[in-house]
């Protein structure tokens, strides 16, 4: 495009809402630049909610009359309705969602629409229907993150009995209950449910009435406006409250742990649908073929969360990159805030969705699980803490039992194979109650507070159970 052909104003061009100083038309190029309203039309329910507050509170304190306050709340409705059918136009040229319902609104009503910015700012505008939204997304990931949690503690219900090796350094480790291994993420998951809760707190503070940046002039009534948006508390600098968006960075550090927690999660379904693990089968609702090989059965939904919690960590950087370099006050920088957190937002939703549902399909081959659970001399720590029983210090037993593993994999034996000779040979202290060591004695000497003994992992899943009952909504 020529440079005429860009700032010529053709016809139908409308002059810009904040006009007034300008004699040439905004390039294009700049225009599509700066357009945020293909992706900040989501925020349209918040901004009308905010306006009509806005205007109720500039009519009880006189600055616009009661006729300017009806004609206002009526356009709003219209509107409301309009993009909730889907008949509105957004339109680029009006640059954000602000400037799209307020020049529609003038369209529709007139002068009225004139007096709404009046003691009103975009930098408070934008700053309180982010707050909004974000306090809204915070209360669906808790709601979201609740299923997960009550898929999985389902889950370790149904399989109370399943027992599977638990790892270290990914080498069999100790037996552990397949409930136990589940819980642990019902224990990571409602810590998120916290941190959410937490940002949410953050969030629920009111930024309209700071203006631009310095405040208002006008009497206006900022406990009003906060009652009727139902945010508890009122910014109290208003530098501070058109300038920063820590509230979006928590957000997106409670979402980027989220998705990482699922991530792991993610990653034990991947290892356990192995061959070599052998430990789940997906069902054919939550896993895909291969276009070429003809026996695979992909879990696909689980290498995507896995993969999907990427963005979420980048999307936390750019947020707080965005805002390191950014002197005080509001900087159209800011602009740059939304589309990663929504990207955050849908992605954290639909993961915790389709996982959420995925769960309850996953399938356990319990026999595997014993398999791998008794294999590796797992219970090696088991005949360390029975010589312990017998007086004998816990590193002398290590020792001995380290001493017999070697000697059972030079004579390509198992523990199974050994007589009490064989153990005595090893240390004297071993009592006949080896022979009987097994996969649940192990699991059942496991019994101090939070250890995977059976009636520790019922009562964990009954402290799940109680707190998913009585967490706040
Ligand atoms: N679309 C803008 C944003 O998202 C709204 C605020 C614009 N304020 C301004 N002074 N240009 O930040």
């Amino acid at each position: 495009m020529d440079e005429d052909s860009r700032t010529t104003p053709p016809d139908d061009r409308e002059a810009k809402l904040w006009g007034g100083r300008f004699e040439r038309p905004t390039d294009r190029l700049v225009e599509a630049y700066g357009a945020s309203i293909a992706f900040d039309r989501r925020l349209y329910g918040e901004d009308i909610a905010g306006s009509a507050a806005h205007a109720r509170m500039l009519a009880r304190q006189g600055i616009i009359s009661r006729d300017d306050l009806d004609a206002i709340n009526a356009g709003l409705d219209a509107i409301l309705r309009e993009i909730e059918a889907g008949e509105f136009e957004f339109r680029e040229d009006r640059e954000d969602i602000h400037l799209n319902i307020e020049a529609a609104l003038a369209e529709r009503i007139g002068e009225p629409a004139r007096r709404l910015h009046t003691a009103r700012s975009r930098n408070d505008q934008v700053a309180t229907d982010l707050r909004m939204y974000v306090r809204a997304m915070c209360d669906e990931a808790s709601e979201g993150l609740m299923e997960l949690r009550s898929a999985l503690l389902d889950l370790a219900e149904r399989e109370a009995e399943t027992v599977i090796s638990g790892y270290t350094h990914l080498q069999r480790a100790q037996p552990v209950l397949l409930a136990h291994h589940l819980l642990a993420y019902e224990e990571m998951l409602t810590r998120d449910t916290g941190r959410f809760r937490a940002a949410r707190v953050t969030a629920n503070v009111l930024p309209l009435g700071s203006g631009a940046l310095a405040g208002v002039g006008y009497p206006i009534d900022r406990e009003f406006v906060a009652r009727e948006l139902r945010f508890p508390e009122i910014a109290a600098n208003s530098l501070d409250a058109v300038s920063d968006r820590d509230f979006v960075v928590e957000f997106h550090a409670a979402a980027a742990l989220t998705m990482v927690h699922i991530s792991r999660f993610a990653e034990e379904i991947v290892l356990w649908a192995s061959a070599e693990f052998g430990l789940v089968q997906l069902d054919d609702a939550f896993s895909t073929g291969s276009s070429i090989m003809p026996q695979k059965r992909n879990p696909d939904v689980a290498e995507l969360a896995r993969g999907k919690s990427a963005r979420t960590i980048g999307n936390l950087v750019q947020a707080l990159t965005l805002l390191k370099g950014q002197p005080l006050a509001y900087n159209r920088d800011l602009q740059e805030d939304k589309e990663p957190l929504f990207d955050t937002i849908d992605t954290l939703l639909d993961t915790l969705e389709v996982v959420a549902a995925m769960v309850p399909t996953l399938r356990f081959d319990a026999a595997r699980g014993r398999a791998a659970a008794g294999g590796d001399f797992a219970l090696a720590t088991d005949l360390a803490d029975h010589l312990v029983q017998r007086g004998v210090p816990f590193r002398e037993a290590h020792e001995a039992v380290g001493a017999l593993v070697a000697e059972c994999e030079r004579s390509g034996r198992t523990f199974e194979d050994l007589t009490l000779d064989d153990y005595r040979a090893a240390h004297p202290a071993f009592g006949e109650e080896v022979l009987s060591l097994d996969i649940e004695a192990s699991l059942a000497a496991r019994s101090a507070y939070g250890g995977t003994a059976p009636e520790r992992v019922a009562e964990q899943r009954e402290a799940a159970r109680a707190r998913m009952l009585t967490e706040p909504a």
